[in-house]
């Protein structure tokens, strides 16, 4: 099976910061509110490993979300090192190409079967919501933005990828172009409670899941708010269609 079977809470919580104690705070605190983590550059670069290592103590699956993008040889050599330390999910950046994400995919295996892990799922980034038309066009792209990110998801399949990351405007037309197993992975997920802060076309949570999305990535909503667990509930209820 490529598609993973869906933890019950489809929400992971993006913990973006250097802090690992804050980080540490907040994972004890949504143990059994949100499906897993997120854990990205920010806290990777300033806690490594041992960092990681500290969270998957709370027992929440882990999202490392480190988007590598290099050569397919120190790509490999990352993600190996990368799946030894037992996450869920894993990014790449399809950009690097299909012998990229074939040797990613590859290396995921290996460094997860060497560290007794199962194979955390391979995730491609196609192009960053944070650039539009006009940034993407500057990069040397002829095509659409939407074109772009169909050709990258397809090719990040057909390479061995799991999935993608996208946003949830983007899930319908990937659910159509990559077929039903491919992991589709959404941040830019905001309730009708919570502020958009930077991210420019949110869409809430049971909407995104409507059209198509396997997990949810939602951070400030929940760490932002005075009570994060009590956060992450709400997300859930109205999710359940409790709200
Ligand atoms: O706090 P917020 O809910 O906006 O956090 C969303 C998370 O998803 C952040 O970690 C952000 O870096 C990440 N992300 C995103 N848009 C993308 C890819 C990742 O917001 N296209």
């Amino acid at each position: 099976m490529n598609r993973m079977t869906p933890p019950r809470n489809r929400v992971f919580c993006a913990l973006d910061t250097a802090d690992a104690e804050h980080a540490q705070r907040l994972a004890a605190a949504l143990a059994g509110t949100v499906g897993g983590l997120k854990l990205g550059l920010e806290f990777f670069t300033a806690n490594g490993p041992g960092g990681v290592a500290a969270l998957r103590a709370s027992g929440l699956p882990i999202f490392l979300d480190l988007k590598f993008h290099d050569i397919p040889n120190t790509v490999a050599g990352a993600v190996r090192a990368a799946a030894a330390l037992g996450p869920r999910l894993l990014t790449v950046h399809a950009g690097g190409g299909g012998a990229m994400i074939a040797a990613a995919r590859a290396a995921a295996e290996e460094g997860a079967a060497a560290a007794g892990h199962p194979r955390p799922r391979l995730l491609a980034v196609t192009v960053l919501t944070s650039l539009d038309a006009a940034a993407l066009a500057a990069t040397g792209v002829a095509g659409t933005l939407d074109a772009q990110v169909r050709r990258l998801a397809r090719l990040a399949r057909d390479a061995g990828a799991d999935g993608a990351v996208c946003s949830p405007h983007e899930v319908a037309m990937l659910r159509d172009a990559c077929g039903p197993d491919f992991l589709l992975v959404v941040p830019g997920v905001r309730p009708a409670w919570a502020a958009a802060q930077d991210q420019k076309r949110v869409m809430p949570p049971a909407v995104a899941l409507a059209q198509g999305a396997d997990l949810l990535v939602i951070g400030r909503p929940i760490t932002g708010a005075d009570d994060p667990a009590a956060a992450a509930r709400r997300i859930q209820s109205e999710l359940a269609g409790g709200a």
